[in-house]
């Protein structure tokens, strides 16, 4: 069966793509972000758990009050790269949202539970004690299948080939475990995760130890240290990744395939900078490389798509049925956010910093 007669016909756009592709990829990179350091420190606090269940520490303890806060974050910038890949994407990602559709509906039911333990975990810190491993390990399980399950629609998204099996097996219980670039280009998320949570904890602590607290010093190391080691894994998993890539994806007699090359050597030489600085605590140093390196990888990402996707469609086939004031009313409303956003965190960090004083 020639898979190409599987996809449905797409929608018009209001405006031309490379507006969705822009917004697309700058709400992806602040979800991605959000997304790693909650299940970054999520990770680090069951780690620290899991090898002291009786202890605690004052990282956990801290952890433990922002967890439910990145959920939210992580969520709600979820949702507007969601937005734009349907608009651009959206007749790939039904369908390979439905060929899983019992997994994907899962997604829903996982987030609130490990929402609600990520509560517990911050309310009843104190009082659980050796369960404290528990409960972070729940959450963290719920975060990381959800991010599986991300893996295999975005994965599946781009293999209309692979849809076929729908015939055979038409239950919405099928994954994309076939794909051989799934599992490395899952871990490759992970562990940027774990790396990202590190980071997000030494410069949580770069800001206490700026304003003279000499404890917070071991735990800018500290965070750093786990930024290092996770990145020093993850050249591992993106070169298995990039090995993963069919011949096609990465043609360097293609202008994208070239881009492809150029964007991942220097994430690599960004990635290698990062590590060094890293091992030796320079945190801002370590910011400045590390997200630009995500950037990267996001700009890879979605040419990576676009290869896959390029015998069956590429997003400029898209007609455009001019109708610019939803788009402004949209950037109004998304700045106007953002705004908004920028000064709740302002507030709380004011408040933090008064509490500060107080104690
Ligand atoms: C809270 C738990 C979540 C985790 C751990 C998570 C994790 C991830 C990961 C790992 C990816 C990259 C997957 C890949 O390309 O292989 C991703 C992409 C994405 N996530 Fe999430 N996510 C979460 C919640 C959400 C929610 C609630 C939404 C929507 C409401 C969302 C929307 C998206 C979108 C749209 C993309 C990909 C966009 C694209 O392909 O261009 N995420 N997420």
């Amino acid at each position: 069966m020639d898979p190409a007669t599987l996809i449905p016909t797409p929608d018009t756009l209001p405006v031309p793509w490379g507006w969705f592709q822009l917004l697309l990829i700058i709400t992806l990179f602040l979800h991605l972000i959000l997304m790693n350091v909650m299940l970054g420190t999520g990770i680090i606090a069951f780690v620290n758990h899991f090898r002291a269940p009786e202890d605690s520490n004052p990282l956990c303890h801290e952890i433990s009050r922002k967890l439910p806060f990145a959920i939210a974050f992580t969520v709600n910038f979820g949702i507007a790269p969601l937005l734009f890949l349907q608009v651009l994407y959206g007749h790939f990602m039904y369908t390979s949202s439905v060929l899983m559709a019992n997994f994907w509906i899962s997604v829903i039911a996982l987030l609130i539970a490990g929402y609600y333990m990520a509560y517990i975990y911050n309310y009843k810190y104190d009082s659980l004690g050796g369960s404290r491993v528990f409960v972070t390990g729940f959450t963290v399980t719920a975060l990381l299948i959800i991010g599986f399950f991300m893996s295999n629609n975005f994965t599946m998204l781009q293999r209309p080939d692979s849809w076929v099996r729908y015939f055979d097996s038409p239950n919405g219980l099928l994954l994309n475990l076939g794909d051989p670039s799934l599992f490395p280009r899952y871990l490759h998320f992970m562990t940027a995760a774990i790396a990202i949570g590190g980071l997000s904890i030494a410069l949580y602590y770069e800001y206490f130890r700026r304003k003279g607290d000499k404890a917070a010093l071991r735990w800018v190391q500290y965070g750093c240290n786990w930024f290092g080691t996770a990145t020093l894994i993850n050249i591992g998993f993106g070169f298995w990744f990039f090995g993963s890539l069919p011949d096609y994806v990465v043609n360097l007699k293609s202008f994208n395939g070239i881009l492809i090359a150029i964007f991942v050597l220097t994430a690599v030489v960004l990635g290698v900078l990062s590590i060094i600085y890293s091992y030796r605590g320079r945190v801002m140093g370590v910011l400045y490389t590390a997200l630009p390196t995500v950037f990267l990888m996001i700009l890879v990402r979605d040419l990576v798509r676009a290869a896959y996707l390029k015998p069956f469609f590429s997003v400029s086939d898209l007609t455009v049925s001019p109708q610019y004031s939803p788009l402004f009313l949209f950037l109004l409303f998304f700045i106007a956010g953002l705004v908004l956003v920028g000064w709740m965190l302002k507030l709380a960090w004011q408040a933090l910093d008064n509490k500060e004083v107080q104690s």
